[in-house]
């Protein structure tokens, strides 16, 4: 049977579907239990310069086909981070950093200090859609242009973007233009759907407290939208020598889901609302159906389906 090996920048992965930021990757206990899974890789929650508690609750609410959420990034603060790579590194998975920017010059300091950590990849969160009375950055190009000016000059990690979903390919060619130039290695699409209301009919209220109910929308509800975001992304970097590449984000919770995203073009790919649903006990379920269906139809390792969807 194939087995579901892959790479992410050049950093190999034992095989295709690991954790998504921001579920159940706060505390130690929760790293390692991502360490001890399936999960080929141990990525942790979006980092900000000092601890937050995050969002008054309830901000996080079960839909029939997902999830909303507003946790408002809740975290222990990156030097706590940094100290959780050295001690995850007994595991001998790639550790992926994640940092988050509560104002834009908070990323130089934030990529600088996991430069110099025992992280691997260092994802560069400019999406969060859960803050009050602040924008998703890669909506904004210059201030995108500003940031990535800034954390590229520094240190040899590969540094990977997280972004939100486009609903215009000229907003993605906008922000592949940037990608581009500066020196990123993989991009993770797609951030949750931000700013989604959840609404209770028997209560008259919406189901979240922050943001007056506003949310990321997650799960199955958002699964089309990231295939369109990663084969819009595949079209595009595939025009160039430059290898940028693609992780898959958004509703997958089965094999035939993580196949569907080799298809489009997902190099690797995360998982979120099926990991807090399922626990860690996902990675490898998911991972086994995604072989499964690769030997059934012959595929002898996944760069015989990368990107391979047939047109009409
Ligand atoms: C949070 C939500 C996100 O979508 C994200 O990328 C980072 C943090 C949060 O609300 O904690």
């Amino acid at each position: 049977m194939a087995a579901a090996k892959t790479n992410i920048a050049g950093i190999p992965l034992a095989s295709y579907i690991f954790n998504a930021s921001g579920i159940n990757d706060s505390a130690f206990e929760e790293l390692e239990t991502i360490a001890n899974s399936a999960s080929p890789a141990i990525m942790m929650k979006s980092c900000t310069l000092e601890p937050r508690k995050g969002n008054d609750e309830p901000r996080y609410a079960h839909l029939p086909f997902g999830s909303i959420q507003c946790m408002g990034l809740p975290n222990l603060g990156y030097k706590e981070y940094i100290k959780f790579a050295s001690r995850l590194k007994k595991y001998k998975k790639p550790i992926i950093a994640s940092v988050a920017g509560l104002h834009p010059d908070d990323y130089g300091v934030l990529v600088e200090a996991f430069q110099k950590s025992n992280a691997d990849l260092i994802e560069v969160n400019l999406s969060c859609p859960n803050i009050e009375g602040k924008s998703q950055i890669a909506y904004d190009t210059s201030l995108s242009e500003g940031i990535l000016a800034e954390i590229c000059k520094i240190g040899k990690k590969p540094l990977g973007l997280k972004l939100p979903p486009y609903y215009d390919s000229a907003h993605q060619e906008g922000m592949a233009e940037l990608i581009k130039r500066f020196d990123i290695s993989f991009i993770t699409c797609i951030n949750s759907i931000g700013n989604a209301l959840a609404i209770n009919p028997e209560t008259e209220t919406p189901m979240l407290k922050p943001k007056k109910g506003l949310g990321g929308l997650c799960g199955d509800y958002i699964k089309p939208v990231a295939l369109g975001n990663v084969r819009n992304f595949y079209e595009i970097f595939g025009r160039e020598k430059k290898k940028v590449s693609i992780i898959g984000v958004g509703g997958i919770k089965s094999g035939s889901d993580a196949f569907e995203f080799l298809l489009a073009g997902a190099d690797a790919v995360q998982i979120g609302t099926a990991f807090e649903r399922e626990g860690a006990s996902c990675f490898k379920r998911i991972n086994r159906e995604l072989e499964c269906i690769l030997g059934k139809k012959g595929y002898k390792n996944m760069n015989e389906a990368k990107g391979r969807l047939r047109y009409l």
